[in-house]
């Protein structure tokens, strides 16, 4: 196959990109993104401080435009992110009372979750809950407000929400099988499936200096699979796009045959969060570059 998306498909596996609503207006973007990829992830359209900016108040327009624009050509969708203490609003994080956080939480969760119910793959429910170099969580309202069991609360509201989508935990800096935050995400994983708490998938982030991935990613890969979840790559971006790290990556997740997708986090290097650092597989006026091909080599495209 000639394209990063029917090559992933050849194994059963998908290729995709963050995409933001602003940008499918532009036809070079939006050319690109209809021809290569075969899953969505929106940049910052799914986040709370969009979708519920202030209590009970609930805005999916952004996000039902790049909902409407997968459907319409056959891109999955990736729900980025119910929980997470990032791009919060700050009605969410000044509360204090753990009865209230609660309800708030399951009510962002379950009312989110229907709004797009059947329309999403996978959903990371909680995104980077563990703190740097740690085995422990960090701080963060959700953490010092309903303490360690808010994970699990929220990966089981939702579960009963939307049985049918995949549920995934998601985080950077879980990539190294040696550091700490890794091992601490794989306890909570292996934990989770010894007690049944619903949990579908890891992301591995992978935002990759130009070296790639660390020694060891596809131990790391292939642990948390053993556990019986998926994993997938799910913002993979590299320093000055280095054809021989993204190769790496890509042969890492190949090798494993639980890592379902990768998906990178923009398309063209002007669309991306590393300003400055040329980290995708597109320059600035939407040409292929040379980390494409090896890319698409390495999935097994040409
Ligand atoms: O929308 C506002 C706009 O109204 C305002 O005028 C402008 C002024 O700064 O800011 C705009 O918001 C920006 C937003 O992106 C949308 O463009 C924020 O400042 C900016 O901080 C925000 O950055 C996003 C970042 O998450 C914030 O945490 C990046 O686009 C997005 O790529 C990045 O994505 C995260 C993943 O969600 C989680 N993993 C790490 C990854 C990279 O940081």
């Amino acid at each position: 196959s000639s394209t990063l998306g029917a090559a992933a498909a050849d194994s059963g596996r998908y290729f995709g990109a963050a995409v933001a609503a602003g940008r499918l207006g532009d036809s070079t973007y939006s050319t690109i993104l209809d021809r290569e990829f075969n899953m969505i992830t929106p940049e910052n359209e799914m986040k709370w401080d969009t979708t519920e900016p202030s209590r009970g108040n609930f805005n999916f327009g952004p996000a039902d435009q790049i909902v409407s624009h997968a459907s319409a050509h056959g891109q999955r969708m990736r729900g980025h992110t119910l929980v997470w203490h990032g791009q919060l609003p700050g009605w969410v994080s000044s509360i204090g009372d753990a009865g209230t956080l609660r309800s708030v939480m399951n009510n962002h969760i379950t009312t989110v979750m229907n709004h797009y119910k059947g329309k999403i793959y996978a959903w990371d429910v909680v995104n980077e809950a563990f703190a740097d170099g740690s085995t422990q969580h960090r701080s963060s309202v959700f953490q010092n407000v309903l303490g360690n069991g808010f994970i699990e609360e929220a990966f089981r509201t939702a579960r009963s929400v939307d049985p049918a989508a995949k549920l995934c935990y998601n985080d950077y800096n879980i990539e190294n099988w040696s550091d700490a935050k890794t091992q601490g995400v794989y306890a909570m994983v292996k934990d989770f499936k010894a007690r049944g708490v619903p949990i579908d998938c890891v992301g591995l982030q992978s935002h990759f200096g130009s070296g790639g991935p660390p020694a060891g990613f596809q131990t790391t890969l292939s642990n948390f699979a053993a556990l019986g979840v998926d994993v997938q790559i799910t913002e993979l971006d590299i320093a000055q796009a280095s054809l021989t790290a993204y190769g790496n990556t890509v042969r890492a997740c190949m090798n494993v045959a639980r890592c379902t997708g990768i998906t990178v986090w923009g398309i063209r290097d002007s669309d991306s969060w590393r300003s400055g650092e040329n980290p995708l597989l597109f320059d600035g006026n939407g040409n292929k570059k040379p980390a494409y091909d090896a890319v698409l080599s390495a999935l097994g495209g040409e």
